[in-house]
């Protein structure tokens, strides 16, 4: 099981629920937040808890919107904190903003449970023809033939992990979409998606969406960064629109290729 534990930065406590009669709300709510808090869900809990926060091999599902320990925000804070003593789930001893992404996340869970896609599909339709999308992706039968296949992305991703894919796309890459750059023994420069790799040899998508074998015995250098191809739509599109193309991407649920 891979999971690791943040390093402590901040001690929770500053934050931390106060005894108080009226409950803290969550000062972290934006799409912003709740997308980094599903980074740092996938990242510390979904090996319990599973990726979508529905349930895993050693955890219950998070996704009902009601909790045996937490009757409310600042309750779920205290318990992603402290833990729960006598079971498995650890204290996480993160600062207290990212505690409160998480909840946040938490919390969104349910909500897109409740099946309320905020924006208008219609819209976002435009919105994803206008900003030019299927340059990099295929869909339903188009667009680029390597690209990242959308077709089914409604059944793959909830709604909050599409508007984090739209605005923070570098929080969550898979390996084989990570930048890879490097200097070939002759000079020459390549770049693009490290795909497979074997003793020898490396696989790589270069940026013109050509396949090639690269030997590692002729590299000069190489370099893999944990950061997506796919650029931030965060300044090119408003929050209405970013809510707009997520309820187009909710509706994608064809047969992925
Ligand atoms: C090692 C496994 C494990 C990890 C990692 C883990 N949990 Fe848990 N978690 C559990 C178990 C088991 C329970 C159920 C405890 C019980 O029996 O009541 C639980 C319970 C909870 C509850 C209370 C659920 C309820 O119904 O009251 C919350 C909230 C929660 N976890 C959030 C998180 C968050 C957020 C993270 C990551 C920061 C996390 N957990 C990481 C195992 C884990
Ligand atoms: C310059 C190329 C490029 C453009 C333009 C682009 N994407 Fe992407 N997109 C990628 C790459 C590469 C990935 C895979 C890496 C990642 O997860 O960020 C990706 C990932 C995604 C994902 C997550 C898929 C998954 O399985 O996690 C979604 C959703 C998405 N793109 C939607 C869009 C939409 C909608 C647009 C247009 C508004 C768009 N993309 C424009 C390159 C691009």
């Amino acid at each position: 099981m891979f999971f690791r534990f943040l390093v402590l930065l901040l001690p929770a406590a500053t934050l931390a629920a106060q005894h108080s009669d009226t409950a803290l709300k969550n000062p972290f709510q934006s799409p912003d937040d709740r997308a980094r808090g599903g980074a740092f869900f996938r990242s510390q809990c979904a090996s319990c808890h599973g990726v979508d926060g529905k349930g895993g091999a050693s955890g219950p599902s998070l996704a009902s919107g009601s909790f045996r320990h937490a009757s409310n925000d600042e309750g779920l804070f205290r318990v992603i904190t402290k833990g729960v003593a006598g079971t498995s789930m650890p204290g996480f001893s993160m600062n207290g903003r990212e505690i409160w992404q998480i909840v946040g996340f938490i919390r969104g869970l349910s909500a897109g449970r409740a099946g309320a896609a905020k924006g208008n599909a219609a819209a976002g339709e435009q919105l994803f023809a206008a900003n030019k999308c299927t340059n990099c992706h295929w869909l339903n039968g188009g667009g680029a033939p390597r690209g990242l296949d959308l077709s089914a992305i409604g059944t793959r991703l909830s709604a909050v992990e599409l508007a984090q894919a739209l605005v923070d796309p570098s929080a969550e890459v898979a390996p084989e979409y990570w930048m890879w750059t490097a200097t070939v023994k002759n000079g020459q420069k390549l770049r693009g998606s490290r795909l497979n790799e074997d003793t020898f040899s490396l696989q790589i998508l270069d940026s013109t969406g050509k396949l090639r074998s690269v030997l590692k015995a002729d590299l000069q250098e190489q370099t893999l960064e944990r950061r997506s191809a796919m650029p931030s739509f965060k300044d090119k599109l408003t929050a209405q629109q970013v809510d707009d193309v997520v309820a187009y991407l909710a509706t994608l649920q064809g047969a992925a290729k």
